[in-house]
């Protein structure tokens, strides 16, 4: 580890891979193939304790130096790097740090040149996107899928603003890949204007490009500012982008893949199943947009990001986990919520269903207040389920303090609230077929305002007397 690469923003994904790398969290793995062991490769490392990036090497029948990357922004300090945060001891340092910086965050708009790497190949006939070592993730997929850890890049046909978010995209055909959009994502928002002005859709996927901008295509940013622009404001300096032959659409000039095209309105193919973040197949299989690929760029030896969905911890939830409690953190305080302590998104909620924020009280209604903010801001709203909040001298990140907070200072019947008709989506598998709301339990774990002074007071040593004993007995407590 050099000192610097926490700080000088890393040129593209294969610097960002070099970093990994020098602080030890780089797996290099050879020979797997694309056909399920790449997927269950993931699956096992991500089942150990600090699990690093996985590097795929020599893919069977594909060329040498072709590759895939997992994992790239998956524990505390990978995310401190590709974030250019200084390397953290606690998992709530990155996200104070995210929520520090989004203070004096300002979206930078990135820089239009006409040459990068991504143009050492440009495809225009004969295009077979297998040509990349698209993986089959696990066993019930319909598919194998280029576009998992992909950023699909779409301009707004009325206000001219470029949105770029995570879509799965599953291959279709040597020039056709699918792209499965949930209802009220803001590329399906987009794609939806073409279509009821009867045009084609035009697009890019992207898939290999710098993990700083999976973070941003991954998460909900707010409609209207382009991810390209709010992941140059971490980075502090613009994204080279070169304008697609066929579109005009801004690519990263230092992507490895990039695939352009366009969605016709009407035309579907069946898509899916595929094993997805909650741990299920709960989308299935069925008609979705298909784009047609009519360019794809390369780097030389490119390298193909991939990110892999299963029952939770996968080899991007903690990033999500992290990313949406700095998010929801800023959130909340730019809409006024005082004495926010901290934020904690859980894992095992899939990095969406299971979120705790952790306030000081100030006033009567405080509890609530942060609780229907933390549920209904734009990175806590979609297809969420609990919310939980807590008092300041409750770790969020905690879930055994959690749990004890809840058990011993909510009573369910006064302090559980619903929101119903939440923002969700098909792959909630605890929906009926068809639909697309659910509801949320706001569980208010703080001791009740009114009862703060009265409330019975905690067993525990107090700092001072912990500290006195464990000095006085620290070598025969060493020898455990
Ligand atoms: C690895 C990964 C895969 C995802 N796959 C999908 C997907 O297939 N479809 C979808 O609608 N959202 C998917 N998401 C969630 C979206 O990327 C996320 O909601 C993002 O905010 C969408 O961008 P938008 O807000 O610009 O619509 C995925 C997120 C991640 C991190």
């Amino acid at each position: 580890m050099v000192w610097n690469d926490y700080e000088r923003p890393h040129a593209d994904l294969r610097e960002a891979i070099e970093r990994i790398e020098r602080a030890g969290e780089l797996l290099r793995i050879k020979g797997a193939d694309w056909k399920l062991e790449m997927g269950t490769l993931a699956e096992i490392v991500y089942r150990q304790e600090s699990p690093p990036a996985i590097l795929y090497e020599d893919i069977p029948g594909y060329p040498k130096g072709y590759r895939a990357i997992s994992g790239t922004t998956n524990s505390a300090k990978r995310l401190a790097i590709v974030l250019g945060f200084p390397p953290p001891s606690h998992p709530l340092d990155v996200v104070r740090a995210y929520r520090d910086r989004m203070k004096s965050h300002k979206p930078i708009p990135p820089r239009v040149v006409n040459d990068g790497p991504v143009l050492e190949n440009v495809v225009k006939t004969g295009i077979d996107v297998l040509k990349f070592p698209a993986p089959l993730l696990h066993e019930h997929d319909g598919g194998r899928y280029l576009g998992t850890d992909d950023l699909v890049i779409m301009r707004d046909p009325d206000e001219g603003w470029v949105n770029c978010g995570t879509y799965r995209s599953m291959v279709q055909g040597a020039d056709r890949v699918g792209l499965w959009i949930s209802p009220g994502k803001h590329g399906r928002q987009i794609r939806e204007k073409y279509w009821r002005a009867g045009k084609p859709c035009p697009v890019l996927i992207s898939c290999g490009h710098d993990p700083l901008l999976f973070l941003a295509g991954g998460n909900e940013i707010r409609y209207g500012l382009s991810e390209y622009d709010y992941a140059a404001g971490h980075r502090g300096a613009p994204y080279e982008v070169i304008e697609s032959e066929v579109h005009g659409l801004p690519m990263p000039a230092h992507a490895e893949i990039v695939l352009e095209g366009e969605m016709h309105p009407s035309e579907t193919m069946p898509e899916g199943p595929f094993g997805e973040f909650t741990g299920y197949y709960a989308g299935g299989r069925g008609e979705q947009p298909v784009v047609r690929v009519q360019r794809v760029y390369h780097r030389n030896d490119p390298i193909l990001g991939l990110a892999c969905p299963m029952i939770p911890p996968s080899d991007f939830s903690y990033s999500k986990c992290v990313m949406k409690a700095g998010m929801i953190w800023d959130e909340v305080e730019r809409a006024g919520l005082p004495g926010v302590q901290g934020v904690w998104v859980h894992e095992p909620g899939c990095a969406r269903m299971f979120n705790v924020i952790a306030i000081k009280q100030a006033y009567a209604g405080h509890a609530r207040q942060a609780l229907h903010l933390a549920a209904t801001c734009q990175s806590g709203a979609y297809l969420g389920r609990f919310v939980v909040v807590v008092d300041d001298d409750i770790d969020p990140a905690n879930l055994e303090q959690v749990l004890w907070a809840m058990c011993t200072r909510c009573d369910p019947v006064e302090d559980i609230d619903f929101i119903r008709r939440a923002w969700s989506g098909p792959l909630d598998p605890r929906l009926p077929k068809g639909r697309t709301w659910n509801s949320r339990g706001l569980i208010d774990a703080c001791r009740p305002y009114e009862m703060l002074k009265d409330f019975p007071p905690v067993v525990k040593a107090s700092d001072e007397l912990r500290e006195r004993v464990r000095a006085k007995f620290d070598k025969q407590l060493r020898k455990r």
